[in-house]
């Protein structure tokens, strides 16, 4: 299925699940349907999408792994967006839900999202137990403290130092947003019905290295205006990030070289339908929001 109309399915499947799981009769369920129905790019669950479908798989098969895992990334954008961590008042080109709502609500959104993710992975009627056992294994591992929150400890650990080495900045772009990418194409993968851990493994690391790409791009937007977001908040926080170590041109090359090392590890798995996949990954490399 081309993007767009992969986009729109998924839209209008995400706000047919939040009507029916978050209807307005509470302040948290409120908070939770603002967050999620917000303009978000929602690159992880084409990703899982898209992959699914290369593998000769059907999206229905898909959509609750979809769901999930921008759950999950929806959670991770409420907290980081807390005082706490990057105190920002501006996400999805409105305010944050700490701004409109409260800190407490803001916690607690996050908090629900995270483990409904889980709920709604495991009444799936569409997956095997098996699938359900590997999917909630892949989510758990990229999204806790071994993954996306190991990075956004190690993003807050190098906020104001400049003791650091590439390789220290490689690796919370790794954990921090290369974790959630890497999971879209594993959760693809089972979805689609392999099972094979090697071939998993291939997967995830391509989403690995879209998402460091990704990272280094959200950098270089940090000083734009079409975001959505706050401009110029890396700086003014001192966060360790592509912009503090080259310039633009060196970080569009670092974007740019590993897009191809994804596409290269990308051509090496066996895939039915390549194209459309393949173009969304060069896609993000020029986006502008
Ligand atoms: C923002 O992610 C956080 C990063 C990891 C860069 P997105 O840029 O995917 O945010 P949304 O979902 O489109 O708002
Ligand atoms: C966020 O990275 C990664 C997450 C896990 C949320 P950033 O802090 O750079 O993301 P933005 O710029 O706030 O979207
Ligand atoms: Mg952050
Ligand atoms: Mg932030
Ligand atoms: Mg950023």
């Amino acid at each position: 299925m081309e993007l767009e109309n992969l986009r729109q399915y998924f839209e209008s499947k995400l706000r047919e699940f939040t009507e029916k799981e978050y209807p307005k009769n509470s302040r948290l369920s409120e908070a939770i349907f603002y967050a999620l129905c917000g303009q978000g790019k929602r690159v992880r669950p084409l990703l899982v999408l898209m992959m699914c479908e290369s593998l000769g798989g059907k999206k229905e098969q898909a959509i609750e792994a979809a769901i999930a895992l921008e759950m999950i990334h929806t959670y991770s954008l409420v907290h980081d967006d807390m005082p706490l961590l990057d105190n920002d008042s501006l996400r999805r080109g409105r305010k944050t839900v700490h701004v409109v709502y409260d800190e407490q609500t803001a916690l607690l959104v996050g908090n629900s999202l995270l483990t409904d993710a889980f709920f709604l992975l495991t009444k799936s009627e569409n997956l095997s137990s098996l699938q359900k056992e590997q999917m909630v294994g892949e989510l758990s591992l990229a999204s806790g403290s071994k993954g996306m929150l190991l990075g956004q400890s190690l993003d807050l650990y190098w906020t104001s130092r400049n003791d650091y080495t590439k390789e220290d900045l490689d690796h919370i772009h790794l954990k921090k947003t290369g974790a959630l990418l890497g999971c879209a194409c594993a959760l693809g993968s089972i979805a689609a019905g392999i099972s094979d851990q090697s071939f998993l493994d291939s997967c995830k690391k391509l989403g690995e290295l879209v998402g460091q790409s990704f990272q280094i791009t959200d950098d270089l937007l940090d000083e734009s205006d079409k975001t959505g977001k706050s401009l110029g908040k890396d700086k003014e926080q001192d966060k360790l990030t592509y912009l503090k170590i080259y310039d633009k041109r060196t970080c569009e090359k670092e974007a740019r070289d590993l897009t191809a090392e994804a596409l290269s590890v990308f051509s090496s798995l066996p895939l039915v339908h390549s194209h459309p996949l393949s173009s969304f990954f060069s896609s993000l490399l020029d986006r502008k929001f």
